[in-house]
């Protein structure tokens, strides 16, 4: 096994890395159950099931050190562990695929490509979890996904690996596939909670937490898809081997960074774990588009504040990325040349949360219409001095609204301010955007 690690091996070699979540990819289709059965895949399960319990499975996710995709990076194990055992009634596991998030569609590739890793995964941790129900909560638009999950739980039943008393294991567990209408609110757990109950998808008040009291007030666990993915090689490599794939000690694993914009390679691509954001760019991404110079980033999604050049040598992990005034988050990186102009790039992100608002706290459903006809008036010449303290204000006070929609959607608004106060300043001093609109 040839496994990169950091410094030691170039960018160019990182096909020499063993990938995880796309090991088993075909190139231009959906691998079969065949395959994957074939090709180990079920094996951590089977060895799971036989030898070991749910807390050995629950305990080798702790020492793995997996932190969760969906965007907080909450450790995994430790949010396991907060499920409550000995109370009364069903407890269920809930895999987040509703994948909303401007730049971001990791979920979607690994489930177009192989949807048996997910069905793994959820097995496992449901068996960690002693859950028998668990759902599968997919954006409506991924239809393929979808299909490609729906056949994959048949097809797991039909062998024996979900149903009643697997493997002869004692453990039964049901898989339900649900296509959510589609909101970006209907990520949030509490919503998609609410959401799978049949009500309307606002966000719950936390605490009580879904660990504790989520779908139908019973213990819930939310993960996200690629979090759950990743569980099966964690058994049947090892919490240590699996740690070891990151490019520095500090991180874990291996991640999905979805790639857009003005690079030449827009991919998903399976990377360790704290690669740098220079590495990530000019490796796998191939560099700027010719005629571009790298200006600015989104580092994990749009609700993540940009990055520029300073941040060029930043290790792109959970830790990191935080120290260095931004977020990891989906690991969704959208890359801005030298003719972008960020007041726009800004406006645009901004459109998008003020529509998907729920509507449902104040802060949220009036503050960002507010803060999107703040940029746009600035965007159109119309803006005037105070402008940019409004914009400050807001992003301080968006931080009271109920959920996490509204602070993570002004991240881009806070990088803006922080790192392109003087190209604000210069369309309200103008009176026009100094860029040409292509
Ligand atoms: C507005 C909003 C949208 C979200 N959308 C998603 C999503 O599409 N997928 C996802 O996994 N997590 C999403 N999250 C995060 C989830 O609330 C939750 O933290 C996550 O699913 C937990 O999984 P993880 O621990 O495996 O990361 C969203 C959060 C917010 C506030």
């Amino acid at each position: 096994m040839i496994s990169y690690r950091g410094g030691l091996c170039p960018p160019g070699q990182l096909h020499l890395m063993e990938k995880i979540l796309f090991k088993h990819n075909r190139p231009d289709r959906v691998i079969t159950c065949d395959e994957y059965c074939s090709e180990g895949g079920f094996s951590a399960l089977r060895a799971a099931l036989s030898g070991m319990s749910p807390e050995e499975v629950q305990q080798a996710t702790i020492d793995s050190g997996l932190r969760g995709r969906g965007g907080a990076g909450f450790p995994t194990g430790k949010k396991w562990s907060f499920v409550p055992r000995n109370l009364p009634g069903p407890r269920y596991l809930i895999c987040n695929a509703d994948e909303m998030e401007p730049g971001t569609y990791k979920d979607r590739v690994l489930l177009e490509k192989n949807p048996y890793l997910l069905i793994e995964g959820m097995i496992l941790a449901c068996y960690a979890l002693g859950v028998e129900h668990a759902f599968i909560f997919i954006r409506r638009g991924y239809e393929q996904a979808a299909e490609n999950l729906l056949r994959g739980i048949a097809e797991a039943r039909k062998a024996g690996l979900l149903g009643s008393n697997i493997l002869n294991s004692g453990f039964s567990l049901k898989i339900e596939l649900h296509q959510s209408a589609g909101r970006y609110i209907c990520g949030e757990e509490t919503a998609l909670m609410n959401s799978l109950e049949g009500k309307r998808a606002n966000p719950r008040a936390k605490p009580p937490f879904p660990a504790v009291k989520g779908l139908w007030g019973q213990p819930t666990v939310v993960n996200n898809v690629e979090t759950l993915a990743n569980i099966p090689a964690i058994i049947s490599k090892g919490p240590a081997w699996w740690k070891a794939q990151a490019a520095t000690p500090e991180a874990a694993g291996t991640k999905l960074f979805c790639i857009s914009g003005h690079v030449r390679n827009t991919e998903c691509f399976e990377l360790p774990l704290g690669m740098t954001l220079g590495k990530i760019i000019d490796g796998p991404c191939g560099g700027m588009r010719e005629g571009s110079s790298f200006k600015a980033c989104i580092p994990g999604g749009a609700s993540t504040p940009f990055f520029t050049r300073e941040h060029w040598d930043v290790s792109m992990d959970f830790d990191t990325v935080a120290k260095a005034g931004s977020r990891l988050g989906t690991g969704g990186i959208i890359v801005f040349d030298q003719n972008t102009c960020m007041v726009a790039a800004t406006l645009n992100l901004i459109r998008f949360y003020a529509r998907e608002s729920c509507g449902w706290c104040t802060p949220c459903r009036e503050g960002l219409p507010f803060v999107e006809h703040i940029l746009e008036r600035i965007e159109n010449g119309q803006g005037e001095s105070g402008d940019i303290d409004i914009l400050r204000e807001h992003v301080n006070h968006l931080n009271y609204a109920f959920c996490a929609l509204a602070p993570g959607a002004m991240g881009p608004v806070d990088g803006l301010l922080r790192h392109f106060e003087d190209e604000l300043r210069e369309h309200i001093t103008h009176r026009t955007c100094p860029f040409t609109k292509v």
